[in-house]
């Protein structure tokens, strides 16, 4: 074999390990990271915002004190199931209205982007496997594009009244933003108030389970 012969075969050789590598590290690495983390279903998670008393927890009460009308005639009463209900509702819709369209879910370890996306002092870690073990990450929310900004750690940003405003018309708390107004998760009450319907109450309290693991000084942190 002449030195130029073995020249492409070396080169094959080499790009089909490589092939095999980049395979191994895409698929059967993440696989045995995965294997010891249990893959969560809705209701493991509102069983566990209630047990920890978490800012999503709190934030679904306050739906219910702010909207008795809608959240009964919709949710009945705050326990695990309603809650349970609200996140599936709340993520349908999310992947309905294409909001991954325009919002990442995680938080990179490039750029700075605990600075970005976590809240220093309060959630100042990126992006980890368990985060992303339940049913409303399967598919996984990752999103391609950030026309807004990431929203894992969402709880910690905005408390709940302004994600309420900012759904209806997000105008009115972000002047010049191009994300678009959604009132079809709106509806009147009796007295003629605009107030977040069953969909929306599904979709707000979504949002603000997002990173709601993350948020350790709850509910006083998230109300400033
Ligand atoms: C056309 C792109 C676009 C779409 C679609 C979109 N958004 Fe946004 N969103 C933005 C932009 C830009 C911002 C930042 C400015 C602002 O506050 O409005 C934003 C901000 C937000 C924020 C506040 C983020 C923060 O930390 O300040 C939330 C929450 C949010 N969007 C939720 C949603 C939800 C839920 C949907 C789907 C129902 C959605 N967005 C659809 C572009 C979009």
């Amino acid at each position: 074999m002449g030195k130029m012969e073995r020249f492409p075969f070396i080169v094959l050789v080499a790009g089909l390990l490589f092939f095999l590598f980049a395979d191994f590290v895409s698929w059967a690495l993440p696989m045995f990271v995965l294997k010891d983390i249990p893959m969560k279903k809705v209701s493991d998670l509102a069983a566990e915002a209630k047990a920890k008393n978490t800012s999503a927890w709190a934030d679904f009460e306050r739906l219910a004190a702010s909207y008795p009308e809608q959240f009964k005639k919709y949710y009945g009463e705050v326990n695990e199931e309603s809650f349970a209900k609200a996140l599936k509702i709340g993520h349908r819709w999310y992947v309905a209205e294409g909001c991954w369209n325009c919002h990442s879910q995680m938080v990179r370890p490039v750029s700075n982007e605990t600075l970005r996306f976590g809240i220093p002092g309060v959630s100042n870690t990126v992006s980890y496997p368990s985060e992303f073990q339940n049913e409303l990450q399967a598919p996984v929310l990752w999103g391609t594009k950030r026309i807004g900004p990431d929203l894992i750690r969402e709880a910690a940003v905005h408390n709940i009244d302004w994600q309420v405003a900012h759904l209806y018309n997000p105008e009115s708390t972000s002047p010049g933003t191009n994300m678009p107004g959604y009132p079809w998760f709106f509806e009147k009450d009796e007295k003629g108030n605009i107030v977040p319907n069953e969909r929306g109450i599904g979709l707000l309290t979504y949002i603000m389970w997002l990173g709601s693991w993350e948020v350790k000084p709850t509910k006083e942190w998230a109300l400033k």
